[in-house]
């Protein structure tokens, strides 16, 4: 498969869960993958899965609510594999799980630092990169909570709300230097955390999902396979004219 042929791709977060999957499959597709995570182990873990099924990738630490050190990386990677032609801001939290007049700053702070500073610090140093290149995706991950409200999470809400307004507002800016914009809305993903929070809640496995599946339409939750195809798209060529787009990938979660 080579759909991502001689491109070269970040993806923050990518040593676990959806990243991960977005990272193989980039890979798969051809890409050479900037692997980026604050944990070394399992971005070190992405990277050997890459290079055993004969991908290319490498692994910087990042903490992307950090500029210095996303700056800083982003000008290795770029040195390293010569260019960046995409950026995923895949990293990103949930947070304390209160209604909004329990929540404290700390902890809004601590989501807004990485779920939407994360994302402002990556957007800013991959422009450059991406206009000497002559153009470039980004793909931003928000969530169904960026687009429809809930009981849970109030900071997550808030803070995904902004980066589908952020993905918005990007594209307005820089369709001109044919740098696409769009954003995925993941609706309940069974990633390995996600999964093993559900084993160790009180119904177990079964019991989460007897509460979850009946919310997405289609009858059961996602995997991380369904969102990485979904990014695969947006990243590709094939969707050069997509652009400030909404991607939901929920099952239906939305549409009801
Ligand atoms: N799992 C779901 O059901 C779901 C649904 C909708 C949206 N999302 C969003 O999808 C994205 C990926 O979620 P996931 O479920 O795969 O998460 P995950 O927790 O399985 O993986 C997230 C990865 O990001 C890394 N990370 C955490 N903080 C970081 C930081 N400051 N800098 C860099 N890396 C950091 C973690 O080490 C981890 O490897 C997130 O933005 C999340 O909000 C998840």
């Amino acid at each position: 498969m080579t759909r991502l042929a001689d491109k070269v791709a970040i993806v923050t977060g990518s040593g676990n869960g959806m990243g991960r999957a977005m990272a193989t499959l980039f890979a798969a597709n051809g890409a050479a993958v900037a692997v980026t995570d604050v944990s070394e182990q399992d971005g070190a873990e992405t990277v050997r899965l890459i290079e055993e099924a004969g991908g290319r990738a490498s692994f910087w630490h990042v903490d992307v609510s950090d500029e210095a050190e996303v700056s800083s990386v982003f000008e290795q990677v770029s040195a390293t594999f010569g260019k960046i032609d995409i950026l995923v801001n895949n990293a990103g939290i949930a947070g304390v799980d209160k209604p909004t007049d329990e929540v404290t700053e700390a902890e809004w702070d601590a989501v807004f630092a990485v779920d939407v500073k994360g994302v402002f610090f990556c957007t800013k140093h991959v422009i450059g990169h991406l206009r000497a290149n002559g153009g470039g995706s980004i793909v931003n991950i928000s969530s169904i909570y960026g687009l429809v409200g809930s009981h849970e999470m109030a900071p997550y809400h808030a803070a995904k709300g902004a980066v589908t307004i952020m993905t918005k507002k990007d594209a307005a800016t820089y369709g001109r230097d044919r740098i696409r914009v769009n954003s995925v809305h993941p609706g309940t993903i069974l990633t390995p955390f996600v999964r093993e929070l559900a084993e160790r809640s009180e119904g177990g496995l079964r019991g989460y999902l007897d509460i979850m599946e009946p919310k997405h339409p289609i009858g059961h939750v996602g995997e991380p396979e369904d969102v990485a195809n979904a990014v695969l798209f947006l990243a590709s060529d094939e969707a050069r004219f997509v652009h400030g787009a909404a991607l939901v990938v929920d099952g239906g979660y939305t549409a009801v």
